[in-house]
């Protein structure tokens, strides 16, 4: 992994992916285009009790300078791709909205820039992250590759979409890239020569769900998830992310990490609800 990639780019990489070759990213962007987000209203008290257990954050530039204490040692992630909101008909028409310039001074590990194949916007996102890499490469900056869905390509996360999707992705540059499980995964690893990170998706039934969800995509291949709704809409945020961080740094099995999980709920580990919650905001946040 990142053979042949220069010292200050692997500097910054080494941010994100630990020294077992393995990463836990938090995803707490999500605000850029649904807004205040249901478990994500507040996030400086959201991630508190989660940044320990994470190798980095992935966020937008204003929930970074807003939110995050500057002291925060892990890697920084920063979204540079965005332009819409949930109240379109569909999220594909992107543009850049972060300078690889401004992500440097930023002091970022890496910029996030989303690809929507297939969708009505292909071709301007493909560009987007075209013109990333290149601008990027000034800095030695990273870039992950997200391969997004949107709306109206929800039901496509199956393996010759997300194939197609990645292996794009890696033919353009990408560093990372990030992109949905799905049955016969191995494959989608096998044909994107470039290291995978597995988005949590919107939020499951159960916490075994999840962390099979962590172990299967390491089983697979993947280096290690890119996970938001799963973790800080559940009720127990920081027990499931130490479960997450047991299968991909302790090589926990699902029962083992599951255990861990259980016997961590508790008063100190709950979600500090505040909000109202509706049956809409919650559909409203599993749209991709
Ligand atoms: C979109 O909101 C972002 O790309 C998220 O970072 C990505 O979907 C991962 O978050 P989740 O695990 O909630 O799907």
């Amino acid at each position: 992994m990142f053979e042949h990639t220069s010292w200050g780019k692997l500097s910054r990489l080494r941010r994100i992916v630990a020294n077992d070759g393995r990463s836990l990213m938090l995803a707490i962007d999500h605000g850029y285009f649904m807004g205040p987000t249901h478990g994500m209203e507040r996030p400086a008290e959201a991630i508190a009790d989660l940044v320990p257990h994470i190798d980095s954050l992935m966020l937008s530039p204003g929930i970074l300078t807003s939110c995050v204490d500057p002291a925060f040692k892990g890697g920084i992630v920063l979204r540079a791709s965005g332009g819409n909101s949930i109240l379109e008909d569909d999220i594909d028409n992107e543009g850049l909205i972060l300078s690889a310039r401004e992500a440097n001074r930023l002091n970022a590990s890496a910029i996030a820039v989303s690809i929507y194949i297939g969708a009505d916007h292909q071709h301007q996102s493909l560009l987007n992250l075209a013109n990333a890499i290149n601008e990027a490469a000034q800095f030695d900056l990273p870039v992950l590759a997200v391969t997004a869905v949107g709306k109206k390509l929800k039901d496509k996360k199956e393996k010759r979409y997300l194939s197609l999707s990645s292996r794009i992705a890696a033919e353009y540059g990408a560093d990372i890239v990030k992109t949905y499980y799905c049955e016969g995964f191995e494959e989608v690893v096998a044909k994107t020569p470039a290291p995978i990170v597995v988005a949590g998706g919107p939020k499951l039934d159960t916490y075994h769900d999840v962390l099979e969800l962590c172990y299967n995509s390491i089983q697979a291949g993947a280096i290690g998830v890119d996970m938001g709704r799963n973790i800080w809409q559940s009720d127990y945020p920081s027990a499931i992310i130490q479960g997450v961080k047991g299968v991909l740094h302790e090589n926990l099995t699902v029962k083992e990490a599951l255990e861990l999980v259980d016997g961590l709920i508790g008063d100190a580990t709950r979600r500090k609800s505040k909000f109202e919650v509706t049956e809409e905001d919650i559909k409203t946040s599993a749209i991709h």
